[in-house]
């Protein structure tokens, strides 16, 4: 199964890699109506590429993390809901892909709008989804949210599993591209894959059963993947592939 590299993002998203991390304490300040709309042009060729899901602007979002058990996520303006589409059909493990892959380029192309971000999985403990619901007139459903804006914390280099863990037997020569794709957000930081080079293939490979749930219904080692595939193929370019076991990025 092929995931399409959707055409007309931004084409040095591998250079702000380094430049995000997760922010969960936004300042309060409202985006500008045409960083919104940058954003939405984006939105529009992310959702053009597939027809399982669609990520969709949430302004005014105050209680879309307020209203939570968590409420650890401060001073929310701005989210994006992620959405599955046709929810019944839905081929897995390639909508988790899909969801992860399309997912982190939005991410890094709000961190090259120099907003800061935090991806949000669980439903009524980290963002409400009946609250996106209200704004946006939705009744799909929400497995993820994405909250966004303007943040003021400092950037910090949160921890990855050592690069010996995560790509065993790694080229040398590969050690760069290794490191950028291990710097990959993933649900509570597991990182449930491991990365092999292989000639002009990287192979992300899941360190689980399929789509076996880490607690909620897609926050499967496949989304992690999906999010890693994002890195691995800003930085070997290449077509995607869902394979039974991971993925593959390959021309
Ligand atoms: C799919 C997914 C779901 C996440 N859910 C939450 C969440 O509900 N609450 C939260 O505070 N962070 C959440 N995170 C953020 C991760 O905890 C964070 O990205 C990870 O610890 C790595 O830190 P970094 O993003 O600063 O590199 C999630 C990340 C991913 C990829």
């Amino acid at each position: 199964m092929e995931v399409v590299v959707p055409s007309g993002l931004s084409t040095d998203l591998r250079d702000y890699i380094d430049k995000r991390c997760a922010k969960r304490i936004f300042n309060g300040i409202v985006v500008e109506p045409e960083k919104i709309s940058k954003l939405q042009e984006i939105l529009k060729v992310v959702n053009a590429s597939q027809q399982n899901m669609q990520i969709t602007y949430v302004p005014n979002a105050s209680a879309v993390t307020g209203s939570t058990i968590a409420r650890s996520i401060k001073n929310t303006q701005h989210a994006l809901a992620i959405e599955v589409l046709n929810s019944s059909k839905a081929v897995r493990p390639l909508i988790d892909v899909q969801m992860g892959y399309l997912g982190e380029l939005v991410v890094l192309e709000l961190t090259k709008l120099g907003l800061g971000s935090v991806w949000l999985g669980g439903d009524k403990i980290w963002y409400n989804s009946a609250e996106i619901r209200k704004i946006t007139g939705s009744k799909l459903p929400i497995p993820l949210c994405i909250a966004f804006g303007y943040s003021d914390q400092p950037y910090v280099k949160f921890q990855r599993k050592p690069l010996s863990t995560i790509c065993p037997q790694c080229p040398s020569h590969q050690t760069v591209n290794a490191e950028l794709i291990n710097r990959a957000p993933s649900s509570q930081n597991k990182q449930l894959f491991t990365i092999h080079f292989n000639e002009k293939v990287i192979f992300l490979k899941t360190e689980r059963n399929a789509i076996s749930k880490v607690v909620f219904d897609y926050l499967t080692s496949f989304l992690d993947i999906g999010i890693a595939t994002a890195h691995a193929q800003l930085v070997n370019g290449g077509k995607i592939f869902v394979v039974e076991d991971g993925v593959e990025v390959r021309d």
